[in-house]
């Protein structure tokens, strides 16, 4: 009898020890050596067969015979206007920076080409503008009023223009070519993402691994982002960032981490992170439609363990629906946009320099989304730790959430047998 006690035991501590390697190691690693074989590339296509494979990919998408540069960022105006930031003549390698984040090309012209182009919907150049004014484009955004919002990570600063002079910003922060950690002083800023208040949001960016909340005076009101710890506040490189202003949070790829982190746009409380084995660990760019209970557009990069891809999740479950690529494969993707209404995405890719659409023609002809609630307190983690589509996991987030949830219910009923056992036998307590 006490043998058979002791083995149940030990069967309980080994499903202990395995939860627990699962939720608190790498999600992928240790799914995969669940299994005989410990390819991912195993997996990765009956994964990728089990999602929707949407949206599709536009032909001759836009229609220019003008040569871009490396394509840096890409998103959308109120009316549906796409804007493009690229890098002209300058290009972003090992020659760029000092090892203390210098430009090193100071002194030399800014990009004479228009680094940003605008196009419509069927992909005509409407507008170009951005010459000899930017020398490392990262970042850009629009507002509600149809303000243009760029970063450069060159000049470590940020910008922002209005409609009625393209050549002098009507704001301007952080100081010109000077890297720098406090308030006054960004460190290769990669994004801003601005509220329907105006107040707006910088990720701040390649070095503080930090994100920023401005008023619309651009005066510092939250800050946040840790860098090397297990926290999730810990930022490595926040990448690109998006709103879901409907639902309270600003999202944030956080590149280097491979996830998208959810925080509470009000108050910078920590929400929940999205990411997937599929996705991989690296993810470069995040955009967001309130379509069907809202949606995350994501694209990841370059890792030489899963494809580079673009992919749809949902905000709510965190479930892994979709994917989308171009006919040629995504190579290095680094910014993605999408249409509210999620009919339309955009992506901009460094290399091979292009931007691409992709469209889903079944959510153009749906009733539009309902109008945004008021931020409402984020929703509580689903209590099952299902295997998502694709045989999804995810580290880090809501779904090691409730898996640590699992394992910890696991646990503590086996410390309480093993409790109630040792009390039966009357052993001590050490
Ligand atoms: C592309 O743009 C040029 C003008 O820049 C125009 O003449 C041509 O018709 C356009 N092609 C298509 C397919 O729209
Ligand atoms: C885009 O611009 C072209 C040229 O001005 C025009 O012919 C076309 O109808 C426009 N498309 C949309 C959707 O506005
Ligand atoms: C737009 O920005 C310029 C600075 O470039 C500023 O002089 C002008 O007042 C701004 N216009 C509005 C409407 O804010
Ligand atoms: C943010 O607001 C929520 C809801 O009011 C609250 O639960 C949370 O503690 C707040 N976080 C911080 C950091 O103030």
């Amino acid at each position: 009898m006490n043998n058979l006690l002791c083995l149940f035991k030990v069967i309980v501590m080994i499903l202990c020890l395995r939860e627990s390697i699962y939720v608190n190691g790498f999600g992928e690693r240790a799914y995969f050596s669940d299994r005989e074989d410990n390819n991912p590339a195993y997996y990765i296509s009956p994964a990728l067969q089990k999602l929707e494979h949407a949206p599709e990919f536009v032909k001759d998408w836009p229609n220019i015979s003008i040569t871009l540069g490396q394509v840096s960022g890409v998103t959308l105006d109120n009316a549906g206007r796409v804007l493009v930031f690229h890098r002209g003549e300058h290009t972003w390698d090992e020659h760029t920076f000092t090892n203390g984040n210098i430009y090193l090309g100071i002194g030399k012209p800014a990009i004479q080409h228009k680094t940003i182009l605008i196009f419509n919907e069927t992909g005509e150049l409407l507008d170009m503008w951005g010459d000899d004014f930017f020398y490392m484009p990262h970042g850009i955004t629009v507002d509600s009023e149809g303000n243009v919002w760029t970063t450069d990570v060159a000049l470590h600063q940020v910008f922002k223009f209005n409609a009625t002079n393209r050549r002098v910003p009507a704001m301007v922060l952080g100081e010109k070519f000077v890297p720098g950690t406090d308030d006054h002083h960004f460190c290769k800023p990669s994004a801003v993402a601005v509220l329907s208040t105006g107040d707006f949001f910088i990720a701040d960016g390649y070095c503080n691994h930090r994100i920023l909340k401005y008023n619309p005076k651009g005066q510092i009101i939250l800050q946040w982002g840790t860098h090397n710890s297990h926290s999730p506040f810990s930022l490595n490189v926040p990448h690109a960032l998006a709103l879901a202003e409907n639902s309270g949070v600003v999202l944030v790829a956080d590149r280097e981490r491979g996830r998208v982190a959810s925080f509470r746009h009000d108050n910078g409380s920590y929400v929940t992170s999205y990411s997937s084995w599929l996705m991989g660990p690296r993810i470069f760019s995040v955009a967001y439609s309130p379509v069907h209970g809202g949606r995350l557009y994501v694209v990841n990069g370059p890792n030489g363990v899963v494809p580079v891809r673009g992919y749809v999740l949902e905000l709510a479950s965190g479930r892994l629906v979709g994917t989308f690529d171009a006919p040629a494969g995504l190579a290095s993707p680094h910014d993605v946009a999408a249409a509210t209404d999620g009919s339309a995405v955009y992506v901009a890719q460094l290399a091979p320099h292009a931007v691409y659409k992709f469209v889903d023609e079944r959510l153009r002809d749906e009733a539009p989304p309902a109008p945004p609630a008021p931020p409402a307190p984020p929703a509580a983690p689903p209590a099952t730790p299902a295997t998502l589509a694709g045989a999804v996991t995810s580290r880090g987030g809501r779904w090691a959430g409730a898996a640590a949830g699992a394992g910890a219910a696991l646990c503590a009923g086996a410390l309480l047998l093993r409790g109630a056992l040792r009390r039966a036998r009357g052993e001590p307590r050490h």
